[in-house]
């Protein structure tokens, strides 16, 4: 297997619903560490996959716009890292298309989101985009030959499937074209849960807003929601040991070590003994003392949407660059011909 390819990070967030704690944790403030680093960094608002369930055409543009604000708020720089939404490089969907000629039936009916998103409902009416969202996604990454994905925990089986169209593609083709992509999963908040649910991921798409911190929320809002989310009666312990079968307290510990750049120990060693009469303003002031710039320099932003569409535009024409010959060798090795210059 080659080991060639330079290094070169790939992101995604779907632009289904405003941007959660979870999403700026698990992923966005990653996405700055990785382009402060000094990789190359592309990061996608997959508009496409957002479609796979029914959007709100107003409503996706408005969103979009506003995860663009976010990335920027957060720290991404359009200068260094490219910024863009996904429909605006057709080579996304194209090269999703020769994927779903790679990719089998029983690899889409085997992800567990899948599943997820199905349990309960009838299958069969289900657009034909969600059962082949994982194969959109894979032609995300191995359209610019990325060689690292950050994400959190949840995208961890997405991300296999994605090397196992790449082995499958460079099998079939008897070639050496595709990397096989190391998924990046970091840190204390790879996988954030619900404020109500502790057994839940906290999720843009969950019915209570209560159970989630949007980056739209105010101060009062953030406070609100940490004095109420779901605890127990105990006191923090010495150790991560003492967490176990505790998954709220572990949750808000997790939290606030991510926000504060702090590991879940060194948390633990600073409120050992505290209850959350304690510790949950702590974690809020923390929360709005770090959400809070980042919110209002969104809405900022927000106002002017024909600034955030011509930056989105920019990081499209400079992903395309770099998408354009990948997909051409990708045609040419699957036999088309090139009959257009
Ligand atoms: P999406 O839009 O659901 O989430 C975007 C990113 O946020 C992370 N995330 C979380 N991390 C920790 N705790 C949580 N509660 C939480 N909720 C969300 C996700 O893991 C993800 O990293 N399929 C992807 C989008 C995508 C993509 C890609 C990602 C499309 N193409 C190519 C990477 C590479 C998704 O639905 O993410």
């Amino acid at each position: 297997m080659s080991t060639s390819f330079t290094p070169r990070i790939f992101s995604g967030i779907q632009p289904s619903g405003g941007l959660t704690l979870g999403n700026y944790l698990g992923a966005l403030k990653r996405f700055v560490q990785k382009q402060d680093e000094g990789i190359e960094t592309i990061y996608c608002l997959v508009d496409l996959h957002a479609i796979t369930v029914w959007q709100d055409p107003e409503r996706l543009r408005h969103q979009t716009r506003e995860a663009a604000a976010g990335f920027i708020a957060a720290g991404i720089d359009p200068k260094r890292s490219i910024l863009f939404n996904q429909s605006q490089v057709p080579g996304h969907a194209q090269l999703a298309w020769i994927f779903n000629c790679v990719a089998r039936m029983g690899w889409m009916g085997r992800m567990t989101q899948w599943k997820d998103k199905t349990a309960g409902k009838n299958a069969e009416a289900e657009s034909l985009g969600l059962f082949a969202y994982p194969s959109l996604m894979a032609a995300d990454i191995l359209l610019y030959h990325a060689t690292h994905v950050p994400v959190g925990e949840d995208q961890k089986q997405h991300l296999e499937l994605t090397r196992d169209i790449a082995i499958k593609f460079n099998h079939d083709y008897k070639v050496d074209f595709f990397p096989i992509t190391e998924p990046v999963i970091e840190g204390a908040a790879t996988r954030v849960m619900s404020l109500r649910d502790g057994s839940k991921k906290m999720s843009k798409s969950d019915p209570s807003d209560q159970s989630r911190i949007n980056l739209t929320d105010d101060a009062d809002t953030i406070a609100q929601k940490f004095r109420k989310a779901r605890t127990d009666a105990e006191p923090l312990p010495e150790t991560l040991a003492g967490l176990k079968d505790r998954p709220e307290a572990r949750n808000l510990v997790n939290i606030y070590a991510a926000l504060a750049d702090m590991s879940p120990e060194a948390v633990l060693a600073d409120y050992a003994g505290k209850g959350f009469g304690a510790f949950k303003p702590a974690l809020a002031d923390l929360a709005v003392a770090k959400l809070s710039p980042i919110t209002a320099e969104m809405s900022r932003l927000m106002a002017d949407p024909a600034e955030i569409d011509r930056t989105l535009g920019e990081g499209a024409d400079r992903a395309d660059a770099i998408a354009q010959p990948i997909l051409a060798r990708a045609m040419e090795i699957t036999g088309m011909i090139r009959s257009r210059r």
